[in-house]
């Protein structure tokens, strides 16, 4: 082979390098591009809006309740009490608390761009129920009285962010303290432990026909918990 031809065929080879390269190049631009649509997609189609609740809300948040006990209490709560749960039988309930709320209460809920509530937290200013055993809970203002977020979505920090909501509504209203209740049994109590909670004692509760206990927590400070987002 001459040194023409190699110089020829070298030229022919690297054209074909460069245009395997160029090729490449595209190819690669064309994947990362879908990647990235594929990602916004599935961000977008994974975010939660949260928002004050309203009547439309009703079955939403009957259902979250509902479907929460049964994940939550099952093996701690008798099974009975739960099976006997329906959705039909708290909507009364639940519609005078949107439709008539006590004074102080809010609702917050936590749903996904399909409009599903998977979420809320239920506040007041005053107290949840107005008779508690526990002496010092009177020097704790602000009451949560419910949180539940599905259990398909739980530990995504939905519970966290209603939680921030409810200490934006206390400080807007003045109220700096904060006590909450929840079952011994319930493994979610670490939930708010992880925000700070001081444990403050216990009592005795029936559900069901059965006791349980349930144990307060409080924050004096409500600041404080915002230290532990
Ligand atoms: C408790 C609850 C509202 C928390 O909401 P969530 O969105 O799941 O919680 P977050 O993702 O914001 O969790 C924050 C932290 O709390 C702790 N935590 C939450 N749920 C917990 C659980 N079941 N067990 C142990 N730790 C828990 C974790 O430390 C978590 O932080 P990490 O994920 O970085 O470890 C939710 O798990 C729930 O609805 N549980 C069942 C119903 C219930 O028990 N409600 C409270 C009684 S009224």
């Amino acid at each position: 082979m001459t040194i023409l031809t190699k110089i020829i065929f070298h030229l022919k080879d690297s054209k074909n390098n460069i245009n395997i390269m160029f090729d490449l190049k595209f190819f690669r631009i064309y994947i990362v591009s879908i990647f990235k649509f594929l990602l916004i997609i599935l961000i977008l189609s994974m975010s939660i809006n949260f928002r004050i609740a309203n009547i439309l809300d009703l079955k939403g948040i009957v259902k979250v309740k509902i479907d929460t006990w049964k994940t939550t209490y099952r093996g701690i709560i008798s099974e009975e009490y739960l099976q006997s749960l329906s959705y039909e039988n708290k909507e009364e309930n639940w519609r005078q608390k949107l439709e008539n709320p006590a004074h102080g209460t809010i609702i917050y809920v936590a749903e996904t761009v399909q409009r599903e509530i998977v979420g809320f937290a239920l506040v007041t200013l005053e107290k949840c129920n107005p008779i508690v055993a526990l002496l010092q809970a009177e020097k704790y203002k602000g009451e949560l009285c419910a949180i539940y977020v599905l259990e398909d979505f739980q530990h995504k920090k939905i519970g966290t962010e209603l939680v921030r909501l409810v200490i934006n509504y206390f400080k807007v209203n003045k109220v700096n303290s904060m006590i909450t209740w929840v079952l011994k049994e319930n493994p979610s109590r670490r939930f708010y432990e992880k925000l700070g909670g001081k444990f403050l004692g216990e009592q005795s509760i029936e559900i069901g026909g059965m006791r349980h206990i349930e144990v307060a927590y409080g924050w004096e400070n409500i600041e404080y918990i915002l230290l532990h987002f």
